[in-house]
């Protein structure tokens, strides 16, 4: 892969990925629309978009491979339509686009328990995004179910912080470690491999808390 694209780059888990893409010698560009301005980089392209309004035309979708780590809370986002936009509405709309020109692999940030069928409204949103995303016909697409993720944000959640707390003493989760609860090779819903690229669905969860945002990263972009 050489050139990639990254939604939600001024995020926790984006920024982690934004530093080691930027450090990754595969990785010769980098494409990051956002709606804030990032710090500028010789390997970064950083349109400001509006992600209700996203350009459809615009030369810079044509990448290798996404990765969206894009999301916000109900509580921030002021109501479960507004969050059903950006975390299901928003990544598709990236995924389709940038699959229309050309992208051949695809990487969600999901989320542990994420089930088009649950009765909870979070979990059954970040379910149905991945369905969706499995009709997008990207040869090869990553999903990744973190629990709680550690790291620094300037915000307080206060959800995150009793799941930590909760998570970290207790003696039957094992933080960091990591499952892979689901891999599959050639799949033909996924549509037909380009040469050389294997059509893969993998579905990756942690168990536990991860402690950085950078091991989330790692998963994703390996
Ligand atoms: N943190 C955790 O413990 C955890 C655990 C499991 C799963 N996840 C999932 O992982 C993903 C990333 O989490 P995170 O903690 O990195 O989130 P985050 O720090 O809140 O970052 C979210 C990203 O989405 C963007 N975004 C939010 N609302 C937007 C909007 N209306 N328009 C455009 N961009 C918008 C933010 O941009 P701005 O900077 O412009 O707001 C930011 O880049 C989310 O889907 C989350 O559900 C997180």
């Amino acid at each position: 892969m050489t050139t990639l694209m990254l939604v939600g780059a001024t995020g926790l888990v984006g920024g982690a990925v934004l530093r080691q893409a930027q450090g990754d010698v595969r990785v010769t560009r980098i494409v990051a629309p956002t709606r804030r301005q990032l710090p500028p980089h010789p390997k970064l392209e950083n349109p400001l978009v509006d992600f209700e309004h996203l350009p459809a035309d615009a030369p810079w979708w044509a990448v290798d491979g996404v990765v969206c780590t894009l999301g916000t809370t109900i509580r921030k986002a002021g109501s479960q339509e507004a969050f059903r936009r950006v975390d299901h509405d928003y990544p598709l709309a990236v995924a389709r686009l940038a699959r229309q020109h050309g992208a051949r692999a695809f990487a969600l940030n999901s989320a542990t328990g994420a089930d088009p069928h649950s009765r909870f409204f979070y979990n059954r949103v970040k379910g149905e995004v991945e369905e969706a995303l499995r009709g997008v016909g990207f040869p090869s697409l990553s999903i990744v179910r973190p629990a709680l993720i550690g790291g620094d944000r300037d915000e307080f959640r206060p959800a995150e912080f009793v799941g930590h707390r909760q998570l970290n003493g207790s003696k039957r989760v094992r933080p960091s470690e990591i499952v892979r609860s689901e891999t599959s090779g050639p799949t033909s819903h996924l549509g037909p491999a380009p040469e050389g690229l294997s059509s893969r669905l993998a579905i990756i969860s942690s168990n536990g808390v991860c402690r950085s945002a950078e091991k989330v990263c790692n998963l994703i972009m390996n």
